[in-house]
């Protein structure tokens, strides 16, 4: 089951303040900063899997670190249930801190690695007094059991699993809480192309499982598309594309989305169209281009693209795209290779 908005992002916003020069102060120069977040906005639903994805330095991890409140915004923000995450104090706080889990990218350093599992494990149940103390062991087989490793595995340290079982492990101390969304930020990409396979799966059969509101934050978008019922693209610190899974990847409605596809070596070939290649470098997030962020880039950029930034406006059923070319990839626009 599905609801519209049980987390809400409206127009999000962050910067990380840049060293300034004395003579840039002295001459009055606004402070430099990085603009990782630029004006997002999307809807989480309960129980979907939604994709975040876009390239490298576009804001996925800034955006996953805000929604678990590791980051606090700069402008707008985030309703959880209804409640501004900003707000919550005290015992709000730290069952919002319950209930919305981050599993971190690197398996290797989020771990302790002179705790065995039985106390990793042990510590995050205790943390939340998940359960009695006496319950402690068999809570912990259990979890072990929902991550498929052996319950031998409590007794070993981290450096004696594979990375996928690392990440695993990862998984077990998210759940143990017994969280309703998880964020999980790259949380294959350190891992062999193997062994990624195996831990996505685990991860789809959790959330239906438990139906559990996942948002999987990656740049490979064959893993994005394999997981998420719906799919954000990021570009520049915003949305620039939301829409389900399939649609998106059929039809994309956005021009950057059309040239990430067609530059994902790992997608479908026959889909491609090669009619929207992006041209030259990612602009510096530290001076963003006025007007639509992509029109350095986009090849079919208008005079108005330059100057008036577009929003987030229907598409179809749960399609949204921010682009002032409201036909763009539509069905009968569409072209063919
Ligand atoms: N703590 C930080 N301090 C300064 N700049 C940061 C920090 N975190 C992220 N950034 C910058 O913000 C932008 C977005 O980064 P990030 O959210 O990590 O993107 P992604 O996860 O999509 O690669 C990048 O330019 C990055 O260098
Ligand atoms: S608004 Fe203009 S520059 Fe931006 S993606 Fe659309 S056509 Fe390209
Ligand atoms: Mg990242």
């Amino acid at each position: 089951m599905t609801d519209a908005g049980m987390i809400t992002v409206e127009g999000i916003g962050k910067r990380f303040a840049l060293p300034q020069g004395v003579m840039s102060r002295l001459a009055g120069h606004p402070a430099p900063a990085v603009h990782a977040l630029n004006g997002v906005s999307l809807q989480i639903r309960r129980g979907e899997t939604l994709g975040i994805v876009g390239e490298s330095g576009c804001g996925k991890s800034t955006l996953a670190r805000c929604l678990v409140r590791l980051h606090d915004c700069d402008d707008g923000r985030i309703l959880f249930e209804g409640q501004d995450i900003a707000g919550l104090e005290g015992p709000a706080r730290r069952a919002f801190n319950r209930r919305v889990q981050m599993i971190f990218q690197d398996p290797f350093s989020s771990l302790n690695p002179r705790m065995k599992v039985r106390a990793i494990l042990g510590e995050a149940l205790s943390v939340h007094r998940m359960c009695p103390a006496a319950d402690i062991p068999d809570r912990i087989a259990a979890l072990l059991a929902l991550v498929r490793l052996n319950p031998d595995a409590a007794d070993r340290y981290p450096h004696e699993f594979s990375g996928g079982q690392r990440q695993r492990i990862g998984i077990a101390r998210a759940l143990a809480v017994e969280p309703e969304v998880l964020v999980a930020d790259e949380l294959v990409s350190a891992l062999d192309v193997s062994v990624q396979a195996q831990v996505v799966n685990l991860l789809l059969d959790l959330q239906q499982r438990l139906n559990l509101t996942v948002v999987f934050v990656a740049h490979d978008l064959r893993l994005v598309r394999h997981i998420s019922h719906r799919v954000a693209v990021m570009y520049l610190g915003k949305v620039v594309e939301i829409g389900a899974t399939e649609d998106l990847f059929a039809a994309p409605r956005h021009p950057y989305t059309r040239a990430l596809l067609d530059a994902a070596p790992e997608l479908d070939p026959e889909r491609r169209s090669r009619q929207v290649a992006a041209r030259g470098e990612l602009p510096s997030p530290i001076n963003l281009p006025q007007g639509c962020l992509f029109h350095t880039r986009c090849p079919l950029a208008l005079d108005r693209c330059r100057t008036e930034r577009p929003e987030l406006t229907d598409r179809g059923p749960q399609h949204q795209a921010a682009c002032h070319l409201a036909d763009f990839g539509a069905p009968s626009t569409e072209t063919t290779a």
